[in-house]
């Protein structure tokens, strides 16, 4: 199996006044191409550091991370800023959509900084907010969207380009328990039928049952790591 993500001695340290705040100590993880990676950890353990280091948003302290073959931990800002639109899609805890936006607007968005024409990131971004349920909800800006409703339309935005790696914090955190599972399954399902490789946050274990592997995280260190043969070999059984 390829290696897609890779990070060796992961560490970040925040200063907050004149004290250091280690959010993440040390962290190694290998995640395979293909595979549904969960990152499960109290609140304050550090998971969102860890995507947010994962996906070249913040810069770590120290350590490498290796992602398709390139150590984006020394990349400058605007490097990763392509890499990010190239590869990546991800969907904020804080779901940061852009306010003045529609929600077709804001999905279709990431293909505007791709310099993807009018039309067709309309008609892209209408079939993926009916994917996510959400058809008839085009014109609505986020203030006039419920939480859940949000995240919806940030999941939408994450896929939009069909990215390699897709990283999820918490994307089910303001749903109710179906439509959770709903948007779990459709995330799982990008990854098995697509090919694509997911890295999910979530504080809720029953979440990661369709992951590959999870990686436990406890006050920013790597606890137990869990790997999930058996998925593998269901998705196999489903496909012949
Ligand atoms: N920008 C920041 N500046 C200073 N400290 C930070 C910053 N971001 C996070 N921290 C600290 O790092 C630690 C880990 O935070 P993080 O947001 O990664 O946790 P989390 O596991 O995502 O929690 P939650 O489940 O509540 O979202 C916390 O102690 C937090 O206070
Ligand atoms: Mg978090």
């Amino acid at each position: 199996m390829q290696t897609i993500i890779s990070a060796q001695g992961l560490t970040k340290i925040y200063r907050v006044a004149n004290n250091a705040v280690p959010a993440l100590v040390d962290v190694d993880l290998n995640v395979a191409r293909g595979e549904f990676c969960c990152i499960v950890g109290t609140s304050g353990s550090g998971k969102s550091t860890l995507l947010y280091l994962l996906a070249g948003i913040e810069q770590p302290s120290r350590g490498s991370i290796t992602i398709l073959g390139e150590r984006i931990d020394r990349m400058n800002q605007s490097q990763l800023v392509r890499f990010r639109r190239d590869n990546v899609g991800f969907v904020f805890q804080a779901f940061n959509l852009m306010p003045t936006m529609s929600a077709q607007q804001n999905v279709a968005l990431p293909l505007s900084l791709k310099g993807i024409g009018g039309f067709e990131r309309n008609l892209k971004a209408r079939r993926m907010l009916k994917t996510v349920g959400l058809e008839q909800h085009l014109k609505h800006r986020p203030a006039q969207l419920s939480g859940g409703q949000q995240q919806r339309v940030s999941i939408a935005r994450a896929l939009i380009t069909s990215p390699d790696i897709i990283f999820a914090d918490e994307p089910t955190g303001n749903l109710d328990t179906q439509t959770g599972e709903d948007i779990v399954k459709l995330l799982a399902d990008e990854v098995r039928r697509h090919g694509k490789t997911l890295v999910m946050v979530t504080h809720d274990i029953e979440k990661a049952k369709y992951a590959d592997q999870i990686i436990h995280i406890r006050d920013g260190r790597v606890g137990t790591v869990e790997m999930n043969q058996h998925r593998e070999e269901e998705y196999h059984e489903q496909t012949v």
